[in-house]
């Protein structure tokens, strides 16, 4: 197959070069001139373990090019694949600029029986108007594909998802049909919907998702409050199927898809006439998570932070990846500047990008021991390996008392930390009750 993929960011880009790997003709095109050269060179504008192999794969074999939208002059082949971002409005309603931008322009290219593939994560109801709108009359077809990858393990994800979600207008074989010949080789059960069904299926993925995040990391306040162990507890609920994987407490949910996506999903309620309370519940709980740091750094030091050296470790919002698109970081250090805190923070790979987030008065630092040097706290917030397997001992002698160390991610050991010196308090660790001080409701 020939397939036009439109957007290359992290989606467009591992689905691109993923598509040419399965040997199909992919041209990836972006209005980001310098990302498009960037990737022609077989480099890639961001950090995603595999892909600038991949992509070097499909350029080698022919299958794999990328053009800017203005340079493109050919047919777009079976499928146009739509993975544009949604970034939120002010308000909260996904932006659809971009999509629609795309759109249009794989109108103008396309011709009748082509298939636009929709990646990007639309709200329910997209497709439906874009089918009724801007592609009425044109004799193009329509498919929602959501896309289920995650950020750092996106090639691997690509090439074996556990679903494949495939929403058309009902009866349309034929764009079922391309969609499923865009995976062929990959193993995975495929579930045709509805459009709106199948857009449906992303948001209620992530607002699910995230539901349990925040419902762990209550249950974790509580446990902090009352000397029980979330470890424990979240091991509990893991043996049971009904209550799924085990997840762990923290500083909450971030990156580009969640916090979007679950206060899209509110703004659609809101607009539908439709109350989603518990959705209200999981956005609140995770924006008190973001502070908990705050509040754990009031309670040791005193009201006023003004003037103590804080060292924050990881910026992204997890591991693996250089993203810091709504990372609990950027709100956690500009909290910690507004109160006059000398922030110190270092990410193995995010620093460029949380230098454009951050604001000048944070100190970006090139290590863990430059982050923790002469600083009396440290936050973890991001469970880089490089991070927690730090050496320790150096990075006590680096500090001064009372060596706090906030584990954001729990992903230290008390055991370890507390005979070197260091003040541990993790996310309602039995060992360390959280602060219950403002903030905690
Ligand atoms: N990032 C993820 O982990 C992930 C996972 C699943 C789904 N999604 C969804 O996939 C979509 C894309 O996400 P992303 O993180 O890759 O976005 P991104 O912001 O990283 O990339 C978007 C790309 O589209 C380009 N673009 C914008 N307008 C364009 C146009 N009119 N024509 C061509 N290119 C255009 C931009 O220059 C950019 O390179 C979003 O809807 C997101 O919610 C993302």
């Amino acid at each position: 197959m020939k397939i036009t993929v439109v957007g290359l960011g992290y989606v467009g880009t591992v689905a691109a070069a993923g598509l040419s790997e399965a040997g199909h003709q992919v041209v990836g095109i972006d209005v980001d001139r310098r990302r498009v050269e960037t990737l022609s060179a077989g480099r890639v504008p961001m950090f995603e373990p595999g892909l600038e192999d991949s992509v070097s794969r499909g350029l080698r074999a022919g299958k794999l090019r990328f053009l800017h939208r203005d340079d493109f002059a050919e047919p777009p082949g079976d499928a146009a694949l739509i993975a544009t971002g949604t970034p939120p409005t002010h308000g909260g309603a996904a932006d659809l600029g971009q999509v629609r931008a795309a759109v249009d322009w794989v109108k103008s290219v396309g011709s009748e029986g082509l298939v636009v593939v929709m990646k990007s994560t639309v709200p329910p109801g997209t497709g439906r108007r874009l089918l009724d709108f801007e592609l009425k009359g044109a004799g193009i077809r329509y498919a929602s594909n959501p896309e289920f990858l995650r950020e750092g393990r996106a090639v691997a994800d690509w090439a074996s998802p556990e679903r494949i979600v495939v929403g058309v207008e009902p009866g349309d074989d034929a764009a079922t049909e391309v969609v499923k010949r865009m995976h062929a080789g990959i193993d995975a059960p495929h579930l045709v919907t509805d459009i709106t069904s199948a857009e449906m299926i992303k948001y209620a993925s992530n607002a699910f998702l995230a539901t349990r995040i925040s419902f762990i990391n209550e249950i974790a306040s509580l446990c902090g409050s009352i000397g029980a162990s979330i470890d424990d507890v979240s091991m509990g609920l893991a043996m049971d199927s009904r209550t799924g994987a085990r997840i762990h407490a923290g500083v909450g949910y971030g990156g580009s898809c969640f916090p979007k996506d679950v206060r899209a999903l509110d703004h659609l309620a809101l607009t539908s006439g439709v109350e989603v309370d518990l959705l209200r519940s999981v956005i609140n709980t995770n924006n008190r998570q973001r502070l908990l740091p705050l509040h754990a750094l009031r309670q040791r030091f005193g009201g006023a932070l003004a003037g103590l050296r804080v060292g924050v470790l990881g910026l992204a919002f997890k591991p693996e990846t250089d993203d810091v698109r709504d990372a609990p970081a950027l709100d956690l250090v500009r909290a910690l500047v507004d109160e006059g805190v000398e922030v110190r923070a270092y990410d193995p790979r995010a620093m460029d990008n949380a230098r454009e987030a951050l604001p000048p008065a944070a100190a970006l630092v090139p290590g863990v021991a430059e982050a923790a040097n002469r600083a009396q706290a440290l936050v973890l917030l991001t469970e880089w390996t490089e991070i927690v397997e730090s050496d320790w001992r150096v990075v006590a002698r680096c500090m001064i008392p009372p060596r706090l160390v906030f584990d954001g991610r729990n992903a230290l050991s008390p055991a370890t930390l507390e005979p070197l010196g260091f003040e541990y308090v993790g996310v309602g660790r039995s060992n360390s009750p959280l602060p219950r001080g403002r903030g905690q409701g």
